[in-house]
């Protein structure tokens, strides 16, 4: 049985989780693929440090060109994360005609272009199922199952960190730092956890979501991007009382004229199968033409989950190698053209409010946060006076715009002690 090779890049959670899923499965992936896979060659910075699993020493390098460049190797796995050093590897390793799996969202954000081009002129593979949603499927239900249909919209929850991090605050009432800290303790969270919290590793996973999906390349700079750190204890309290609980969602949709692209937390119905995906699990439902609504749910982040998103696609390079080599035929490339499309500019979406005051308790200071509201068009849907100082007001639909705007004259209340926090309210 023919035996290929891999070299990996990184060796921290999900490479770890892939060297063992390699040998622990060994058997079933051989006889599922009809030849053997590898690990060859493992770049990482330090080679002393302790790692979550045995690997031969005489594997591990700090030196990536070596790795790059060993014939032994046909397939390379990027699991080092971050931009710049590993867009230089991917293009690096590309060029020597390797195909690449990677896992790194935000490389594919910034420099999918350039990336995808480079292993179209090269006639190489680039896989990225862990790339969103981690050990779910989705990027090949998206690529392949539906690749006859037409998508209009997905909702998704593709941040495992966040939602854990919100469900566990709504369950537990405990402090958003400690829960981040066990986020991170579990190896769910990114090295910089504020890419998770302040929601740029969803808006890079909508990234790759809208070229999937729409055709489209949305830069993340052009997205309404917004995270959860001002998420308090009676935000829960309140989305309860009115049946709703908080999610940190991707929002995706094709208007034809433009396309939508929205990342920040919203109160949702309870009743949506969204509103039952908690802790570190992920769920994107996708509303498409044909095949109408579609969910799609499992654990997002992690070790093992995410090493089997990667395998599977070290597995499907490894079929395309095998079946070129046996039928001479060119290695097929998976690669979808990126558009330019317009993108609604954030002003324009529209979305009902949740809005909640610290104000000085004095007589009219509720007709003066309404007169503001009512300056810019928007109506308010409930008035709730909580205890102490806190007043929450819901509105009806409205454009960020007028919202924006609409802070603008809450800061020239004086009864207003701090600005005001802002929840985005689905329906
Ligand atoms: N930090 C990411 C998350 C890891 O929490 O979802 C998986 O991409």
């Amino acid at each position: 049985m023919r035996t290929l090779g891999i070299g990996l890049l990184g060796l921290g959670n999900v490479g770890s989780g892939l060297v063992k899923l390699l040998e622990d499965n060994a058997e079933a992936i051989a006889a599922r693929l009809g030849a053997r896979l590898e690990v060859r060659r493992i770049a990482v910075r330090e080679v002393d440090k302790p790692r979550m699993v045995e690997v031969d020493r005489s594997l591990v390098t700090t030196d990536v060109e070596a790795v790059l460049a060993d014939p032994a190797v046909q397939i390379v796995v990027e699991l080092v994360g971050g931009e710049v050093a590993a867009r230089e590897f991917v293009l690096g390793a590309i060029e020597r005609g390797k195909h690449v799996v990677t896992a790194n969202k935000a490389l594919l954000a910034a420099h999918g272009d350039e990336i995808f081009n480079a292993a179209e002129r090269r006639g190489v593979d680039i896989f990225y199922e862990a790339s969103v949603c981690g050990g779910v499927p989705l990027i090949r239900a998206l690529r392949d199952g539906l690749a006859s249909d037409k998508i209009d919209e997905f909702i998704g929850i593709v941040n495992g960190t966040s939602n854990y991090i919100l469900t566990r605050m709504a369950d537990e009432q405990r402090p958003f730092d400690e829960i981040l800290a066990d986020a991170q303790a579990q190896g769910y969270a990114e090295a910089d956890p504020g890419l998770d919290v302040d929601g740029w590793d969803a808006a890079h996973k909508l990234c790759v979501l809208c070229s999937l999906c729409f055709g489209a390349r949305v830069p993340v700079t052009e997205m309404l991007v917004d995270g959860l750190r001002e998420i308090a204890p009676i935000d829960f309290d309140y989305a309860r009382r009115i049946g709703c609980v908080l999610k940190p969602l991707v929002i995706g949709r094709d208007h034809a004229s433009d396309i939508e692209a929205r990342v920040h937390v919203a109160m949702i119905p309870e009743r949506w199968l969204l509103a039952t995906v908690s802790g570190v699990f992920n769920g994107v439902y996708v509303s498409s033409q044909a095949l109408g609504p579609s969910l799609y749910y499992g654990r997002g982040a992690g070790m093992m989950p995410t090493a089997v998103a990667v395998v599977s696609d070290v597995i499907e390079v490894a079929r395309d190698i095998l079946s070129a080599a046996s039928s001479g035929l060119p290695l097929r490339l998976r690669i979808r053209d990126w558009r330019e499309r317009p993108v609604r500019p954030r002003g324009e979406l529209v979305s009902r409010f949740y809005l909640r005051f610290r104000v000085r308790d004095r007589p009219g200071v509720l007709a003066e946060l309404d007169g503001v509201l009512a300056r810019e068009g928007i109506a308010v849907r409930e008035v709730s006076r909580e205890v102490g100082e806190t007043v929450i007001l819901t509105t009806q639909a409205a454009r960020e715009q007028a919202m924006q705007r609409a802070f603008e004259g809450f800061a020239r209340i004086d009864a207003v002690l701090e600005r005001p926090r802002l929840i985005r309210m689905m329906d």
